[in-house]
């Protein structure tokens, strides 16, 4: 992918994010819709996969029929509402890898603490996509980031929900070869943290806590 941030502003994407703002929709529904959009986000972070060909028989005739090459794609999870949308990306990819990340962040220094790290082998092979429902002020995915290039991963991308401008300076500052795709580029973070006008906490919504 040659830009450093799409937005997939294709009308389906926008008519169901609108749909998960709303503070009335509740978890299931909500949950339902996240799982949609990942799938038309994987779509379109998976564009520039590379096939091959493989002689096969159709019941008309043989043919040289496109494959993807090589390793199978690694899913990666932000924890922990990277989970909500890993869940749609692998109905669509059930052959994907899959490697978690969790990460919290210490409250003297504010900087992201590593509690839990387990991705597939062979990286350095694959197509990484990291996912993080919302990349807001960036820390943790680009410290996310940090953590699969030391475990090998030369190609990746990362795909969210909602893009605050802070979170895309961050990561195009620490990261600029991982290309970016998200449902919307919204306006600001507020003083907390929260991506404005967002959808408050992805986690919460997804998962029912408070
Ligand atoms: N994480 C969330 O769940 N929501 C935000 O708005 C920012 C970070």
């Amino acid at each position: 992918m040659s830009e450093h941030l799409t937005v997939v502003d294709h009308p389906l994407v926008q008519h169901k994010l609108t749909q998960m703002r709303d503070k009335d929709t509740a978890t299931p529904e909500f949950r339902r819709l996240l799982r949609e959009i990942s799938q038309l986000l994987a779509y379109e972070i998976t564009r520039e996969m590379e096939l091959t060909t493989k002689r096969i028989s159709t019941p008309m005739q043989e043919m040289d029929a496109p494959v993807l090459q090589g390793k199978k794609l690694a899913l990666v999870s932000i924890l922990r509402a990277g989970n909500g949308l890993m869940d749609g990306v692998l109905e669509l990819i059930p052959g994907a890898r899959v490697g978690f990340v969790g990460l919290y962040r210490d409250e003297e220094t504010l900087q992201p603490v590593q509690y839990y790290f387990k991705v597939p082998e062979n990286l350095e092979d694959r197509l990484v996509i990291a996912v993080d429902p919302m990349l807001a002020t960036g820390n943790s995915s680009a410290a996310a980031i940090d953590l699969l290039k030391e475990a090998g991963a030369t190609n990746i991308r990362f795909m969210c929900l909602l893009a605050a401008p802070e979170g895309v300076a961050k990561m195009k500052e620490a990261h600029p070869d991982v290309p970016i795709v998200t449902a919307s580029l919204d306006e600001c973070l507020n003083e907390k943290g929260y991506i404005m006008p967002g959808l408050g906490d992805a986690g919460d919504r997804m998962f029912g806590t408070k």
